[in-house]
Order: C-alpha cells, then sequence, then structure tokens
C-alpha cells in the first residue's frame, strides 16, 4: 500500500510546474498520503535532499514560473552509482512512490530507474518543446507560446516601422511546435523547422519579391534545431543585400506566469498522477490527449513525437 510519495521537477524548467507541485501536494495529502519534495530532481534524491510538504508549503505559486523545488539535468543519475544512491534515499525515507514532473528526459530516466528497482513511478508532462509522443499538449507550452508571440508582436512594431527584416530565434531543440504556432498566431512571413527541410534561396527570392510589390517588412521564425538566426539573417543580408536583424528569444520563452491553460492542465495533471499512483499503474506519464487525460507508457512517451507540420504551415505560406 502507498502510503508516502515523492514528487520530484527535472530537465528544463516549465512554466506550470509550480501548479503541479501543488496539485500533487494537496491532493496527496487529502488521500492521506505523506508527500515529499525533492530538491533538484534526481539530484536531491542522490544527495538526500528532500522535506516534507504541507498545505503551507505550496502556498502562493500557483501562478509563479519555474518550480520552487528546483531542477537540475543530473548527468549522475545516467550512472549505475547514481541510481543506487537514489534508491538508497527513497528506502531510507520509506518512499514508496515518485511522481516525476519533466519532459522525454525525465521519462527516460524514470523508466530505467523504474525497470531497475522496481520503484513505482509517474511522470506529469511538462515542457515548453511540447515533444512527448502520444500527448497533445505539455504544461508550459502554451504559456511559452504565448511569451514567445508577445515578443514577436513587439518586434512587429519595429519591421514594420523601418521596413526591415528580421529573423526571429525560438526554442524547440529537435522541435518545430513553438516556431510553427508562433509564425501562424503572430502572422509571420515565413518559418524554418527542424521537420521541413528549407532553401534559403527561395526564402531570399520571396522577400525581393515582396520587396518589388512594396512589402517592405518581414519576420522569419526560426527554431533553434534548424538553424541560427544571427547566420540565416547574415546570409540572407548576402543575397538579397536587404538590412536584416536577428533576435534570439532563448530562455524569456521558459519563465513567467503560466498561462490560465497550463494552470488548469497542471492541476488536473498532478490529481491523475497520485490517483495512478493510488490504483497502482506505474511507468507511465499522465497526460492530454484529444481533450481527455490519457496515460502514456513511458516507454511509448519517450518516442521522438512525428508532429504534424504541413497543413499549418501551408498555412502561413498562403496567408502571407
Ligand atoms: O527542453 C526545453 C528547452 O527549453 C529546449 O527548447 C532548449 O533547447 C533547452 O531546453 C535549453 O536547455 P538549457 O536551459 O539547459 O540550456
Amino acid at each position: 500500500m502507498i502510503k508516502r510519495i515523492a514528487v520530484l521537477t527535472t530537465g528544463g524548467d516549465a512554466p506550470g510546474m509550480n501548479a503541479a507541485i501543488r496539485s500533487v501536494v494537496r491532493y496527496g495529502i487529502n488521500k492521506k498520503l505523506e508527500v515529499m519534495g525533492v530538491s533538484r530532481g534526481w539530484w536531491g534524491l542522490i544527495n538526500e535532499e528532500l522535506r516534507l510538504m504541507d498545505h503551507r508549503s505550496v502556498s502562493g505559486i500557483i501562478n509563479q514560473g519555474g518550480t520552487i523545488l528546483k531542477t537540475e539535468r543530473c548527468t549522475e543519475f545516467g550512472t549505475k552509482e547514481g541510481q543506487e544512491r537514489a534508491y538508497q534515499t527513497i528506502k531510507k525515507n520509506a518512499i514508496d512512490a515518485l511522481v516525476v514532473i519533466g519532459g522525454n528526459g525525465s521519462f527516460s530516466a524514470a523508466h530505467i530507474f523504474n525497470k531497475r528497482y522496481q520503484v513505482p513511478c509517474i511522470g506529469i508532462s511538462a515542457s515548453i518543446d511540447n515533444d512527448i509522443n502520444g500527448i497533445d499538449v505539455t504544461i508550459g507550452s502554451d504559456t511559452a507560446i504565448n511569451t514567445a508571440l508577445s515578443a514577436i508582436d513587439n518586434i512587429r512594431d519595429t519591421a514594420t516601422s523601418m521596413e526591415r527584416i528580421f529573423v526571429v530565434e525560438v526554442m524547440g531543440r529537435d522541435s518545430g511546435y513553438i516556431a510553427l504556432t508562433v509564425a501562424l498566431a503572430g502572422g509571420c512571413e515565413d518559418v524554418i523547422i527542424p521537420e521541413i527541410k528549407f532553401d534559403l534561396g527561395v526564402i531570399c527570392h520571396e522577400i525581393v519579391e515582396g520587396n518589388i510589390r512594396g512589402k517592405a517588412s518581414w519576420i522569419i521564425v526560426v527554431a533553434e534545431g534548424a538553424a541560427r538566426a544571427e547566420e540565416i539573417s547574415r546570409r540572407i543580408t548576402e543575397i538579397t543585400s536587404l538590412e536584416t536583424r536577428s533576435v534570439v528569444l532563448g530562455h524569456i520563452q521558459r519563465g513567467g506566469r503560466p498561462t490560465a491553460f497550463s494552470r488548469e492542465m497542471a492541476l488536473i495533471l498532478g490529481q491523475a498522477a497520485v490517483d495512478c499512483l493510488l490504483r497502482g499503474e506505474s511507468d507511465k506519464a499522465v497526460g492530454m490527449h484529444e481533450g481527455k487525460i490519457v496515460t502514456v507508457d513511458f516507454e511509448v512517451a519517450i518516442i521522438k513525437k512525428e508532429l504534424k507540420v504541413e497543413k499549418l504551415y501551408n498555412l502561413i505560406k498562403i496567408l502571407t
């Protein structure tokens, strides 16, 4: 029987992680569980940095970005020794199960750990990249998109006023999700994503053609996994002789107050994760798919998500 669970956040932080922690802690307590909070993800298990949480430990965090538990990309957990130490912490503190809030790197680690030590683990899908297979929207991705969109709206003011070409780089290590969504919603002229081969010659031709027609300002969104904004900007100037500027939005997209949607999802999934553990489920992630809460085996969740990009990509081109 599960009496005590531990919750941790690992990998890159995502807005809404705090709301998920709040939900796991308060719902867990409501279900008569003891809930421990682990500091800095797997690192905290390896180094026995954890504390018992109560209602008050999660007060006033629902609207905060980041994670009060802190997070790390912990390479030590990839070693047998690191995992053994983490397991010793779990045994010593009588922890029966884990809730792991993070992305696919976090779930890969949880899957290995679960298989090796049979510690029940449930993941909550949180990543701005929205790249978890089998899950439509991750906690934090909506906030990141809105943050990037607001920056692009601001950039458009200068692009229009000074009739300039801007190349804006957004996050998304292997995925064009953020780039594609903000390019469409921001009315951007072009988008470069890892999923679709791009031809800079064609983009430059379109810019020059547009210029002849009197269209002098362009915003091209680039996913970091596809190209670097600075390089693209430099090459556009070389080819077209037009003035360009590059902007890298970077970690601005990872922080900030979670949107209502990111919070709502985090709170619902926190509850779902605790319920999964109480039902005896393990080795899977909870998330939303087609408007419903679903569980996806870690083994499936970590497979590269196939993003269906053509429809949105073509729409961006048509609407330019
Ligand atoms: O996975 C989320 C993410 O923000 C990616 O989009 C990005 O490539 C990466 O994390 C950056 O990681 P770090 O903060 O460790 O540099």
